[in-house]
This record gives structure tokens, C-alpha cells and sequence, in this order.
């Protein structure tokens, strides 16, 4: 990536008045979360996440699923925000409008103090009701559920509790998802960080943006992703490196 693509990108967004981030897992990995699919480390390794992350998976062993998913939110309560998380954050007062849509559920872009977060997959650090006998969801305080089962129930209904989370074959939280839809559909600019651009409906974000003509979209990642391609700057290289640095030229 060149300083005249960098400073091309700053420009771009420092005149920028209704920005929508999208971040993926890749937007985590130097705070030390792997991204999702090579989480699989040690004790799972012998688990596919799409064999876990399931409805079905919970049904079959709900047990094993609240482990895996226990042992990843102790992870991510453990792990910081980096410098890439706390650009973004810094943006919200240099530029008219930052709404970050991550498909992450660690909530590490609100601990670095980015206010207006959409998390399109949930949040691991929140459990809710399997069956949302209060409605979606039926949000359960950990602290406060009975320890006797594992997972423990809920307290209204005895269903299991279960991690806040998507799981693949469910739908999108609907108010976060046509939230995120309209802001695409508006944005002027498009930050898109650390994402493969696969898992839908989160990849067809970038492409809403465009498909209006009227979105700049921005590419960061070091590797090409799927949606490199629509993208007019593509920034090779990590978030922890290239958002402070934008961060520093906008400001500059
Ligand atoms: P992926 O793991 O599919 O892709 C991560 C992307 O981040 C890749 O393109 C990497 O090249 C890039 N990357 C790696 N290190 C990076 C760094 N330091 N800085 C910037 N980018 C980096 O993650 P996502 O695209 O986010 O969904 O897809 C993850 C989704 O797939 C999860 O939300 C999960 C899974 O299905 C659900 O659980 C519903």
C-alpha cells in the first residue's frame, strides 16, 4: 500500500459525511481473537465451528456448545481493544456521522469507545432464553441464573440459556439488520476492515453501498478479500497498522 493511496483514503473520508464502517474478524485478530475460522485451537480443534455455532448443535448437545462459547467469551473478556479500535472511536469526533456495523461479537469496538455500533451477529458477553419466552431477544443475567445445570435455564421458562449470539441457519437480529441496510444504502463512504466478505447477509452490505453509485468504498485488509474487487481503495495491510494512520491524517 502506497502513502499516496493512504493519504488518497484520508481525503476521502475526511470529507466524508455520513460514514458506515464494516468490520469482521479480521478487525479483532490483533487484540488476539482468532479470526472465526481458525479459532479451532487446542481443546476444539477437533470441531468445525459450523458444527457448533448451530441451533441444532445446542439441541444435540447444549452442554458442549455452552463451553465452547463460555470459553470464548472468558477469552475475549481477557483481551483489549487495539489501536485499530480506538481510530475508529476517535473518528466519531473528527467526522459528521460514524456508525460501525461489525459482524464480531466480542464488543471490543464499544470498549474502545465507538458509540453508535451495530453488531449484526449479537454479542458473546450477553446470554439470552433458548426459547426468547419474552420475546427476541429474552435478554438473561448470567450472574443472576441458577448454577445447577449446565447450560443453567432460564428462570422464566426453564429453557436452556444460550450465548446472545447469530448461529449459522438463523436470521439476523431484524432491527440491527435494516438499520444497517439503510445506512449502507445512504452512505457516501464505506470503511470495509478485516472481513473475508463471505458470510451473508453481511457481505452484500458492501455491494448495497455501491449499487446506489453514490459510495467511496474503502478496502482494508492484508490479504484480498472477496469484496476488494467493488472496492475503489483497496489498503493492504492490518487494521492495527492502517487506521491509525489514517487517523493521524485526517487529523493532521
Ligand atoms: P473471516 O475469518 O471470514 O475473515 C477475516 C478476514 O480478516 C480475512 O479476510 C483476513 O484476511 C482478514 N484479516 C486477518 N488479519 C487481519 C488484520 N490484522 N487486520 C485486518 N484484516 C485482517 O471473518 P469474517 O469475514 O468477519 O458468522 O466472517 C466471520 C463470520 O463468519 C463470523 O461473524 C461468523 C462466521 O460465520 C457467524 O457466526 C454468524
Amino acid at each position: 500500500m502506497s502513502s499516496v493511496q493512504l493519504q488518497r483514503a484520508a481525503d476521502v473520508l475526511k470529507r466524508s459525511e455520513r460514514l458506515v464502517v464494516l468490520s469482521g474478524a479480521g478487525m479483532s485478530k490483533e487484540s488476539g481473537i482468532p479470526t472465526f475460522r481458525d479459532a479451532m485451537e487446542g481443546l476444539w480443534a477437533q470441531f468445525d465451528p459450523e458444527e457448533l455455532a448451530t441451533p441444532r448443535a445446542f439441541q444435540r448437545n447444549p452442554r458442549l456448545v455452552w463451553e465452547w462459547y463460555e470459553s470464548r467469551r472468558l477469552q475475549v473478556l481477557a483481551v483489549q481493544p487495539h489501536a485499530g479500535h480506538y481510530a475508529l472511536a476517535a473518528l466519531e469526533a473528527r467526522l459528521a456521522q460514524v456508525v460501525v456495523i461489525t459482524q464480531n461479537v466480542d464488543g471490543l469496538h464499544k470498549r474502545a469507545g465507538s458509540t453508535d455500533v451495530i453488531e449484526l451477529h449479537g454479542n458473546i458477553t450477553q446470554h439470552k432464553c433458548s426459547a426468547d419466552c419474552r420475546g427476541a431477544p429474552t435478554l438473561l443475567d448470567l450472574a443472576a441464573l441458577s448454577q445447577d445445570s449446565v447450560p443453567p435455564r432460564c428462570p422464566y421458562c426453564g429453557a436452556y440459556a444460550r450465548p446472545n449470539v447469530v448461529w449459522f441457519e438463523e436470521y439476523l437480529p431484524e432491527d440491527a439488520l435494516s438499520r444497517a441496510m439503510s445506512l449502507c444504502a445512504n452512505a457516501d463512504v464505506v470503511l470495509i476492515v478485516g472481513t473475508s466478505g463471505i458470510v451473508q447477509p453481511a457481505a452484500s452490505l458492501p455491494y448495497l453501498a455501491k449499487r446506489n453509485g453514490r459510495a467511496f468504498l474503502i478496502d482494508v485488509n492484508p490479504e484480498r478479500d472477496e469484496i476488494a474487487p467493488i472496492c475503489d481503495l483497496y489498503l493492504q495491510g492490518t487494521a492495527g497498522s492502517i487506521l491509525p494512520r489514517l487517523v493521524a491524517l485526517i487529523s493532521a
